[in-house]
C-alpha cells in the first residue's frame, strides 16, 4: 500500500447511512468526502428489507464518490445488534525455540480460536487481552521474550451469521465490497477514546437510533461488551404513543424539549404539536416527562448491562458517550450521576473536511475508518474478520491491503 491510499467506512445505522472516505498514511487521515442518507430497511441494527436498504447504500456511496472524487469499490462495515456476544478464550502452547517468535504468537491465537461457537454464529473478532510467558502476564507483545510457554487470554466477539451475511449481501446490490465486518463500538472508540483511558480504564457508550452498544476497555485492551436493544427511537415512539401524534412530529419535539433530566419551570410551560393538520396546545412537562422516565430507565439498563460484564470491577473508569442521543440534554449529567463516574462526550478529531462530522453521531463512521488504518499499519494478528467462512489465514497474513480503494 502506497502513500495516501483511500479507505471507505461505511456505517449502515438504524437512522442514517454514512459513507465517509479518506486518504490515510502511517500517520495521517484526511477526509475526502462524506455522504449522508437517511437509513431505510434498518431496525435496531439489522437490515431487515434489503432492496430498500442497498438502494440507501448505493446512494450513500453516490455521494461520497462525487464529493471525493474516488471510485469506491470496497467498503469496511460494521454491525451491531442484540445477537452479537462477547467472551472470553484462551490458548496455550509449549515453546520450541527459546525466543518468542509471530509465528509462535499466531499459532496460540489459533489455539484460542479453536472455542465453541453455536451454528448461528460468526465469530467476528478475535482480540488479544493479554499473553502470559511462563506465568508472568500482562504482556502486550511476547515476540522477542524467552519463555517454555506461551498464553493467551483474547476476547472473541461473535454476531448472527444472518446478520452478517445480509450486510455482505446488501453491499453487493449497492455494488461495492463488504472487506471487513466490525462490531460498531469497537469502531467509534477507535475514533474517540484516548491512548491513555483505555489503559486506566474506559466505557464507551454509544445510544444510537435503534440499539445502545458498550465496549469496556483496560490496561490497553478491549475487555467485554454488550448491547442493549433501545436506543433514541424508542423516545421518539414513547412521545408518539403517549401523546398520539404522528412519528415524525414527536422526533422534531423530542429534539426541541427532550430533556434527560429537567427544570421545575418546565411545568405549565405550553406548546403547540400538530396531528393530522390540527394544532393542539400540550405542557412541554408532557414530553420531557417521557423523556426524562425513559432516559433513567436506559440508564439503569447500561448501568446492570456494564455491571454484568465478566470481570467488571469498580474503578475511576473514564465513561465517554456516542452516537447522536448523546446530544440530547441532560443526558450525559444523569448518565454520570447513575454511574457515579465522570463521563464525556466523544468528539472526533479529523482533517480534510472531517469536520462536518465530528459529532458523536459521527464516531462509529469515523471510527470505521481509524480502526482499518490502525490494523493494517499496526499489524494484526490482534483481530479477524469474516465474510462467510471464518479465516485463519486471512487474519495471520495479515490485511493485505484489501480494504484500500487506489
Ligand atoms: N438532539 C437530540 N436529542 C435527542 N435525541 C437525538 C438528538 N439528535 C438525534 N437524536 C436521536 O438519535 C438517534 C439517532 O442516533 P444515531 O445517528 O447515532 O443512530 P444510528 O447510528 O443511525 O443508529 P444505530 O447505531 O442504533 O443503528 C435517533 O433516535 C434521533 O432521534
Ligand atoms: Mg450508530
Amino acid at each position: 500500500m502506497g502513500e495516501g491510499s483511500y479507505i471507505t467506512g461505511l456505517d449502515i445505522g438504524t437512522s442514517k447511512i454514512v459513507a465517509v472516505v479518506a486518504r490515510v498514511t502511517e500517520t495521517t487521515t484526511e477526509v475526502t468526502g462524506v455522504g449522508i442518507v437517511p437509513s431505510v430497511g434498518v431496525r435496531k441494527g439489522v437490515i431487515v428489507d434489503i432492496e430498500s436498504a442497498a438502494a440507501a447504500i448505493r446512494e450513500a456511496v453516490k455521494k461520497v464518490r462525487a464529493i471525493s472524487g474516488v471510485e469506491v469499490k470496497e467498503v469496511c462495515t460494521g454491525i451491531s445488534d442484540g445477537q452479537i456476544k462477547s467472551f472470553k478464550s484462551t490458548g496455550a502452547i509449549a515453546l520450541t525455540t527459546d525466543t518468542i517468535t509471530q509465528r509462535d504468537v499466531d499459532k496460540v491465537m489459533e489455539t484460542a480460536g479453536t472455542v465453541y461457537v453455536p451454528l448461528d454464529k460468526e465469530i467476528m473478532h478475535m482480540i488479544p487481552v493479554e499473553y502470559i510467558v511462563d506465568g508472568e502476564g500482562q504482556i502486550h507483545n511476547p515476540v522477542g521474550m524467552k519463555g517454555m510457554r506461551l498464553e493467551v487470554n483474547v476476547q472473541v466477539v461473535a454476531g448472527s451469521s444472518n446478520t452478517i451475511q445480509n450486510v455482505i449481501k446488501c453491499c453487493e446490490m449497492a455494488g461495492v465490497k463488504a472487506a471487513d465486518i466490525v462490531f460498531n463500538p469497537l469502531a467509534s472508540s477507535a475514533a474517540v477514546l484516548r491512548e491513555n483511558e483505555k489503559d486506566y480504564g474506559a466505557i464507551l457508550i454509544d445510544i444510537g437510533g435503534g440499539t445502545t452498544d458498550i465496549v469496556v476497555f483496560k490496561n490497553g485492551a478491549f475487555m467485554g461488551a454488550a448491547v442493549i436493544d433501545i436506543g433514541g427511537n424508542q423516545f421518539t415512539n414513547d412521545i408518539a404513543v403517549g401523546l398520539r401524534l404522528p412519528v415524525a412530529e414527536a422526533e422534531r419535539l423530542k429534539k426541541a424539549y427532550g430533556m434527560a433530566t429537567f427544570p421545575d419551570e418546565y411545568f405549565g410551560e405550553e406548546i403547540t404539536v400538530t396531528a393530522d393538520m390540527e394544532e393542539r396546545r400540550i405542557s412541554k412537562s408532557f414530553i420531557t416527562e417521557i423523556i426524562k422516565a425513559r432516559s433513567e430507565e436506559l440508564t439503569g439498563m447500561i448501568k446492570d448491562a456494564i455491571l454484568g460484564i465478566p470481570g467488571f470491577s469498580w474503578q475511576p473508569w473514564s465513561v465517554v458517550l456516542t452516537g447522536a442521543v448523546a446530544e440530547l440534554k441532560g443526558l450525559e449529567g444523569l448518565i454520570a450521576s447513575v454511574l457515579d463516574l465522570p463521563v464525556r462526550i466523544g468528539t472526533c478529531q479529523l482533517s480534510g473536511i472531517g469536520d462536518k462530522i465530528r459529532g458523536p453521531m459521527y464516531a462509529t463512521t469515523v471510527g470505521l475508518v481509524s480502526y482499518t488504518r490502525k490494523r493494517y499499519y499496526e499489524g494484526s494478528s490482534s483481530d479477524t474478520f469474516t465474510t462467510g467462512q471464518y479465516s485463519m489465514s486471512k487474519w495471520f497474513k495479515g490485511l493485505v491491503g484489501k480494504f484500500f480503494n487506489k
